[in-house]
């Protein structure tokens, strides 16, 4: 059994002002008309997969709920009464599919990505499911074309390839920048996609040998866990006594279980202004507007308003976001620092 397991818990912080603490970025339509959650399940209903566990905040349980119903998707959806990353929440979706049945496979996907090639990434997924049937942690690789110290990296230990799933030799998450320059000029480096295909069981295994403290924490938390409605609420104070933590940290890079397909696909993590205006069509002075806008001598910039005219004139490589409460104004190359903004807004509040 395939099971998707959505991880729709993030907080978007870099895509402020669009992106909401009650309104993050995987709830919107980002890239198109339906919401990234939904993009994200539409990708894979080629497959018919078994019901998906959406893993998310306890604030946007309505959101989230209503959204798979719109999308006709029944899914479980289990509410972390606290963020800790990752690492925990996958553990929550790993022991709820063991109920459904013991050799559950979980793909597992985060809610925050654009792929221009779906028909590619469903290719890669034969392989994957294969080798995480054998015991193995499988990871999708992209090949980089920047150095990039926001992804994870992944040595394999022979030429990866998309048709079938190689062993890694190294995991690094988040490298400091010169590593990653280091990386990138080796050439032997993909970025982790951040999906991941694996056995429930070899997930939790592969947990508690990492981190035993928080597999003990994640499963008091499932033991106590409630159903109200159409939710799951797992046990607050055993979930708290969590540590914050993502799977590529927690487990990825300390297990010797990894494996990685080769991944090309188009694929994109819609993590910031820089990202979307990547991802966007351009005209031919290189901008992505939306809205009501007017652009005179402006270039390379990504310009969006929702609720008023917005003019820009003689600039460049700007990100201009209008709403009806905000707007921003930022150089494209300090896209990674928006999330400032919103601290200093979760501050004041
Ligand atoms: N349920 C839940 N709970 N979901 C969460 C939480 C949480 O506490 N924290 C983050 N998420 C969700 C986010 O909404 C997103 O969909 C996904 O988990 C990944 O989290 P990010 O915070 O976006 O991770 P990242 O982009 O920094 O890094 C990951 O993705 C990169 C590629 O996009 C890593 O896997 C990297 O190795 C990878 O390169
Ligand atoms: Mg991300």
């Amino acid at each position: 059994m395939l099971i998707p397991v959505v991880l729709a818990g993030g907080a978007g912080t870099r895509l402020w002002p669009m992106s909401r603490a009650s309104l993050p970025k995987q709830f919107l339509p980002v890239c198109g008309i339906e919401s990234m959650l939904l993009e994200t399940l539409e990708r894979f209903r080629p497959l018919e997969p078994s019901d998906p566990i959406v893993v998310c905040q306890e604030a946007h349980r309505f959101l989230v709920a209503e959204q798979l119903r719109e999308g006709g998707w029944q899914a479980d959806i289990l509410l972390e009464p606290a963020m800790r990353n990752t690492a925990p929440a996958i553990g929550l979706a790993a022991l709820q599919s063991l109920e459904r049945d013991a050799d559950a496979t979980l793909l597992v996907l985060p809610a925050d990505h654009a792929i221009r090639d779906p028909a590619a990434l469903l290719n890669a997924l034969t392989p994957a499911v294969e080798a995480a049937r054998r015991g193995k942690l499988v990871t999708f690789g992209i090949t980089p074309d920047r150095a990039e110290t926001g992804y994870g990296y992944i040595e394999a230990v022979e030429a990866p390839a998309s048709d079938r799933a190689v062993g890694v030799s190294r995991f690094v998450e988040k490298p400091d920048a010169e590593t990653a320059e280091s990386y990138l000029a080796s050439g032997r480096y993909l970025w982790n996609s951040g999906m991941f295909v694996m056995q429930a069981s070899q997930y939790l295994e592969a947990l508690g040998q990492a981190r035993p403290e928080m597999l003990a924490a994640v499963e008091a938390a499932w033991q106590g866990r409630q159903a109200d409605l159409d939710f799951l609420r797992v046990d607050t104070e055993a979930f708290s006594r969590c540590e914050a933590e993502s799977i590529d940290y927690a487990v990825m890079e300390a297990t010797e279980d990894a494996c990685v397909v080769a991944l090309d696909a188009g694929w994109s993590d819609v993590g910031s202004w820089q990202a979307l205006w990547e991802i966007s069509t351009r005209d031919e002075q290189g901008n992505a507007s939306l809205g009501d806008v007017i652009l005179e001598d402006v270039g390379d910039s990504l310009i969006r308003s929702e609720s008023r005219l917005v003019a820009a004139v003689g600039v460049k490589d700007l990100v201009i976001v209008e709403t009806p409460d905000a707007v921003m104004v930022a150089h494209r190359d300090a896209a990674q620092s928006v999330k400032r903004v919103a601290e200093v807004l979760k501050g004041q509040s």
